[in-house]
C-alpha cells in the first residue's frame, strides 16, 4: 500500500500508524541484535532476554501466601472496572468523572459559543482546540494548590470527517477541504492555557481569565532558540533570521518544569507537508529520514510554507520541544532546538540531585530512539528568571540498550566520534536538526515506538512506554525489544547509575510485556495476580502520583478490537514489591477514542484525563455500528449526546466521591 495515500486509511490515526512504514535512510550500523548475535550467538541472546524478564514479577506471587498478597494489594484500593466498549466513559465505583472542557468551548475572553454548523478560524482561535492530549497543571497562587490552578492542554491533530458537516473521509486530493476548513484545522491545533477552580466539589473553567490563551498553528509566533537558531537551514522566505516561526503542530505529550513553564512536544510534524521531495532538494536526505512530506492534510494546498517544493526549509522548523510561560499570555513560546529535532512524543522533566535538569523524550516511530537532555546550568529555586533559558544549553544523549541489562547514553555532540563534517555535521546546529541521523551513527538501539517516558520521583527509576512495533521481525528481536510483530507494546524500566539522571550508564529491565496473558502466543508478562480486566495493550502516556505509584493510559488506535477487545483507558500498575507488574483498570473511554493526559493535582484528589478523537478509531469493529464515523453519522455523540452536535474531544476531571486520594 502506498503509505503516502492518506485515503487508503480509515482514519487519521491509521495513517499515523502506517507512516511508520515509510522507509528511512538508516545507517548501516548493526542493530543491537546483530552485535549480540555475532558475539554470543542467537541462543545466548535469547537466554539473555529471558534472564532479564525473569527478574520481572511474572512468577513472584506464587511464592506469596495469600495473606501477604492481600497486604500488598492495599496499594490501590479501588474496585476495577471491566474491559468493554460502548458509547460513553466509565470510572471505578465511588468516583465521579465530569467533563471539564470540550472542543469548541470558549477559552479566551469574548470567545463565541460553539456552533459546529458555522465554525470559523476566528472562532476556533478563541475556543478550545481539537484532540486534547498532554495535560499540565500548576496550582495557584503557589504550585501546590489542588483546588485552583493553571491548566495547559495540547491539541495534537484534527479529524475532519467528524469535525465538519458534509466533508466525510478525505480522498487523496482532499477534495472537500476548502481553505476556510484548513484554517479552522490550523486554529484547532496547538495548545490551550486555561484557569480552573474547584467549587462545590466540582471543577470549572474560570471565565475570562487573565491567563487564558490559545496557541495555534495559524497565528502564534514562536522563537527558535538554542544551537540551531539563526542557522541558514532554518531561514525561509518570510524569516531571513531563522529565529521566528508561526505556530506549532502535532503537539502530543509534553512536560512541565519546576520553574513554572510547560513543555509541548511536536510529534508527527512530517504529516503536514506537501510537495515533491526530489533528490536534488537541499534537504532530501534529512526530510526523507523524517518522512517528509507526509501529505496527511490539505494545508500545503493553501499555505506555501507547508509545501517542501515551495519552501525548502520550513520542515526544519518543526519537530521540537516548545516551552511556554503560562503566566504571561503575551510571552513568545520558544522552540528549544538543543533538545533535538525528531518526532518528540513528550518532554519529561526531572531535577537531578546536582541541580541540573534532565529532560527525557521518546521519538515515536517504529525503530526510533530514546533521548535525554541534560542542562549545562542548574535549577535555581529562588530565581525564576535565571531558569527561563536553561533548556538552551546542555548535552543531548541517545540510548543504547545492551543485552546484559545495562545501557549507555551516547552524547550527540558535534566534533565527537562520527559527528564531524566528514559525515555532514558541520556544527551542533546540524547535529540537532538531523538528530536521527546523528543517533544512527552512534549506534543507538532502535526501539518499539517510544511514547511517554517518565521518572518515578520516589525511586528515580525511569519508565519508557513502548507502544508497539508490528514491523519488527524475528531477526530484529533484541533483549530490550524481545517480541517480533509486537502488536501490544511493553514497558522498559531504567535505573540511572547511582540514581544520577546525568550519569551516562544505566541498568534496565522490562516491567511488563503487554497484551492478553491468557493467550500464550502473545507472550505477555503481567503479574499472575492481574485480573481479566487488569491487563492492557499499547501503553502510551504514564503519570506517577505523589506516592510514586504508576498510572498508564493506552492508545491502541484502530487495533483495539484485536489487541485487547476493550476500549482504551487508564490502568494503575504496581512497580514495586511482590505485585510488581499487576494492572488494575480505573477508567475507560468511549468508542473510537484514545486515552491521553493523565495528570494528578499535587494532593492526588483529582485525576485529569484527556479523551481524544472520540468516535474515530476502529468503529468498524464496534458491534451494532460497524462503519466509519462521519459528522452526520458518528459512532457516539459523547459527551453531549445531542442530535446535531458531533463527538467532542474533552478533558475530564475525576474525583473520589468522599474527596479522598485517587486510588486510595
Ligand atoms: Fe501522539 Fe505518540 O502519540
Ligand atoms: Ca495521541
Ligand atoms: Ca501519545
Ligand atoms: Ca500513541
Amino acid at each position: 500500500m502506498d503509505t503516502r495515500d492518506f485515503s487508503a486509511y480509515p482514519t487519521r490515526s491509521a495513517a499515523f500508524e502506517a507512516s511508520d512504514d515509510i522507509p528511512v535512510n538508516r545507517s548501516t550500523a548493526p542493530t543491537m541484535g546483530d552485535v549480540i548475535n555475532a558475539r554470543f550467538g542467537r541462543r545466548d541472546m535469547m537466554r539473555g532476554a529471558l534472564a532479564v524478564s525473569a527478574t520481572t514479577a511474572i512468577a513472584a506471587p506464587l511464592a506469596l501466601s495469600s495473606q501477604e498478597a492481600k497486604a500488598q494489594a492495599g496499594s490501590f484500593t479501588f474496585d476495577e472496572i471491566s474491559h468493554g466498549v460502548d458509547e460513553t466513559h466509565h470510572v471505578a465505583p465511588g468516583y465521579t468523572a465530569d467533563v471539564l472542557i470540550r472542543w469548541g468551548d470558549p477559552v479566551v475572553p469574548g470567545a463565541p459559543a460553539f456552533d459546529p454548523m458555522n465554525q470559523s478560524a476566528e472562532a476556533q482561535s478563541q475556543q478550545f482546540g481539537y484532540n486534547n492530549d498532554f495535560i499540565g497543571y500548576i496550582g495557584l497562587p503557589d504550585g501546590d494548590a489542588s483546588d485552583h490552578g493553571i491548566m495547559f492542554v495540547n491539541h495534537e491533530y484534527t479529524n475532519e470527517e467528524v469535525m465538519f458537516p458534509g466533508v466525510g473521509k478525505s480522498d487523496e486530493e482532499f477534495t472537500n477541504m476548502t481553505k476556510d476548513l484548513v484554517d479552522i484545522e490550523m486554529a484547532a491545533h496547538g495548545a490551550s492555557v486555561i484557569e480552573i477552580r474547584k467549587d462545590g466539589g466540582s471543577w470549572q473553567v474560570v471565565p475570562d481569565s487573565e491567563y487564558a490563551r490559545r496557541l495555534t498553528a495559524l497565528g502564534t509566533e514562536m522563537a527558535l532558540t538554542g544551537p540551531a537558531a539563526g542557522h541558514d537551514r532554518l531561514k525561509t522566505s518570510t524569516d531571513d533570521t531563522g529565529t521566528r516561526v508561526i505556530g506549532t503542530i502535532n503537539n502530543c505529550a509534553g512536560g512541565q518544569t519546576p520553574w513554572g513553564t510547560f513543555l509541548s512536544a511536536e510529534e508527527n510534524f512530517h504529516g503536514y507537508f506537501w510537495g515533491d521531495l526530489a533528490e536534488d532538494h537541499p534537504e532530501f536526505a534529512n526530510f526523507d529520514r523524517y518522512g517528509l512530506p507526509g501529505k496527511w492534510y490539505a494545508w500545503g494546498q493553501y499555505h506555501d510554507r507547508f509545501d517542501v517544493t515551495k519552501e525548502a526549509n520550513e520542515g526544519n522548523r518543526f519537530g521540537y520541544v516548545v516551552e511556554v510561560d503560562p503566566f504571561d499570555p503575551a510571552s513568545t513560546p520558544k522552540k528549544r532546538t538543543a533538545l533535538g529535532r525528531f518526532r518528540h512524543e513528550n518532554a519529561e522533566v526531572i531535577v537531578n540531585g546536582d541541580g541540573r535538569v534532565a529532560v527525557y523524550s521518546g521519538d515515536d516511530q517504529r525503530f526510533e530512539y530514546l533521548y535525554k537532555f541534560i542542562t549545562a546550568g542548574t535549577f535555581n529555586a529562588d530565581d525564576r528568571a535565571a531558569n527561563m533559558d536553561l533548556l538552551d544549553e546542555g548535552t543531548l544523549y541517545v540510548a543504547r540498550f545492551d543485552g546484559d541489562g545495562t545501557g549507555e547514553w551516547l552524547a550527540l555532540v558535534h566534533g565527537e566520534g562520527p559527528l564531524t563534517a566528514e559525515n555532514g555535521f558541520n556544527s551542533q546546529a546540524d547535529v540537532v536538526i538531523m538528530a536521527r541521523a546523528a543517533a544512527d551513527l552512534l549506534g543507538a538501539t532502535p526501539m518499539d515506538r517510544p511514547e511517554d517516558v517518565e521518572a518515578n520521583p520516589a525511586t528515580n527509576k525511569v519508565y519508557v512506554m513502548l507502544t508497539n512495533n508490528t514491523r519488527r521481525t524475528a531477526d530484529q528481536v533484541d533483549a530490550a525489544n524481545p517480541r517480533a510483530e509486537n502488536a501490544w507494546g511493553h514497558i522498559v524500566e531504567l535505573t540511572p547509575a547511582g540514581e544520577d539522571h546525568a550519569a551516562t550508564t544505566f541498568d534496565w529491565n522490562i516491567l511488563v510485556q503487554c497484551g492478553d496473558p491468557s493467550d500464550g502466543a502473545v507472550g505477555a508478562t503481567f503479574n499472575p495476580a492481574t485480573s481479566e480486566n487488569g491487563w492492557f495493550a499499547n501503553p502510551d502516556n504514564v503519570a506517577f502520583d505523589a506516592r510514586g505509584r504508576m498510572w498508564i493510559s493506552t492508545d491502541q488506535g484502530g487495533g483495539w478490537a484485536s489487541n485487547s477487545g476493550t476500549a482504551d483507558g487508564v490502568w494503575a500498575v504496581e512497580t514495586e514489591g511482590d505485585l510488581r507488574g499487576t494492572g488494575r483498570m480505573f477508567f475507560r473511554v468511549p468508542v473510537g477514542a484514545e486515552m491521553c493526559g493523565p495528570k494528578f493535582t499535587p494532593d492526588v484528589t483529582t485525576l485529569f484525563v484527556a479523551v481524544q478523537h472520540v468516535a474515530t478509531d476502529g468503529t468498524q469493529h464496534f458491534p451494532g455500528f460497524e462503519r466509519d464515523s462521519t459528522f452526520e453519522d458518528p459512532a457516539t455523540r459523547w459527551p453531549d449526546f445531542q442530535e446535531g452536535i458531533p463527538p467532542r474531544p474533552s478533558v475530564v476531571a475525576i474525583i473520589k466521591d468522599d474527596g479522598g486520594e485517587i486510588g486510595g
